[in-house]
């Protein structure tokens, strides 16, 4: 595993407690690694696993499969030594991949060394289902994040809108995925993932709200192709550890886990 965050420690509990298949976690990559030993945190401590920082340590560890929970730089940092070594990665942090140069290589290089990437669905309901329908063409999606306001702090938001002065839900930024990733990278995860499974960062549309009402993160799918019609809302409810993942997140990783490290896959 590459990051013990709030992702990655919900993940290696579910690991250890058995809940991905067969799975078994042999090392974590973390860069504060040194700090968890320091504090005696019992995994960090496991002789069992490789808890590391040091990157070629962790490559020398045996292991199948990587999972990715630390960010878009550190996906960037290892993901093509993981590939390279013919192993498959399982990546969360999918914003990266709006560097369509950096795909491209990660995808050449895994082909050529019989790896695979793989997309945890994460944050985003319903993916199987509209990646399989936008296979019928003519397929239109709209995203709509809607955040509270402190949400917006720190990001260009704070410089479309008067934050501090709005009294209902206002919509501060609409356009494709393609402009969305690039001017608000860290909320690129869901947008990246919806674009690349249905109709392409160009053709997705992106709607992003600040909302002095809300106190959690509400987000609406809508998708039309010939093949059906879905209306997807729903709302996160924010990891302690990180108010900005919520806690589906951890789970949707845990079950990709499990289907491919196990005998039968659910929702392949
Ligand atoms: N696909 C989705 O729906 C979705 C949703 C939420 C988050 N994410 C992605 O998952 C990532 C992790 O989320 P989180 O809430 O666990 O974040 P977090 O900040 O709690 O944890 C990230 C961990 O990775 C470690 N790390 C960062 N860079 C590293 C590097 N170069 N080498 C080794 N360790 C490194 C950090 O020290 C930290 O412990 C986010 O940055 C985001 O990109 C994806």
């Amino acid at each position: 595993m590459i990051g013990f965050g709030a992702i990655g420690q919900v993940v290696a509990d579910g690991i250890i407690a058995g809940r991905a298949g067969n799975a078994r976690l042999v090392a974590v990559l973390e860069q504060f690694a040194q700090e968890y030993r320091a504090a005696g945190h019992q995994l960090a401590c496991d002789p069992t696993i490789t808890f590391t920082e040091d990157a070629a340590r962790f490559n020398a560890a045996q292991f199948d499969l990587a999972v990715e929970v630390a960010g878009q730089e550190a996906l960037k940092c290892h993901a093509l030594e993981v590939v390279q070594r013919g192993r498959d990665i399982l990546v969360a942090s999918i914003g990266a991949f709006t560097d369509e140069v950096f795909f491209d290589r990660l995808l050449e290089s895994a082909a050529e060394h019989g790896a695979r990437v793989l997309l945890t669905s994460g944050a985003l309901p319903a993916v199987d289902w509209m990646s399989a329908a936008a296979l019928a063409g003519e397929g239109t999606v709209s995203i709509t994040q809607s955040k509270p306001v402190e949400s917006w702090r720190g990001t260009p938001a704070a410089k479309m809108v008067d934050l501090d002065g709005l009294r209902a839900a206002t919509c501060f930024f609409e356009s494709s995925a393609r402009e969305a990733a690039s001017r608000f990278p860290k909320s690129s995860n869901i947008t990246a993932m919806l674009a690349l499974s249905t109709v392409g960062f160009d053709e997705t549309k992106v709607r992003l709200v600040a909302d002095p009402t809300r106190v959690e993160m509400h987000t609406l799918i809508e998708f039309h192709s010939r093949a059906g019609s879905l209306r997807v809302e729903w709302q996160g409810v924010p990891l302690a550890r990180n108010p900005s993942t919520s806690a589906d997140v951890p789970l949707t990783v845990i079950k990709g886990i499990r289907n491919l490290c196990s005998t039968v896959h659910y929702g392949l």
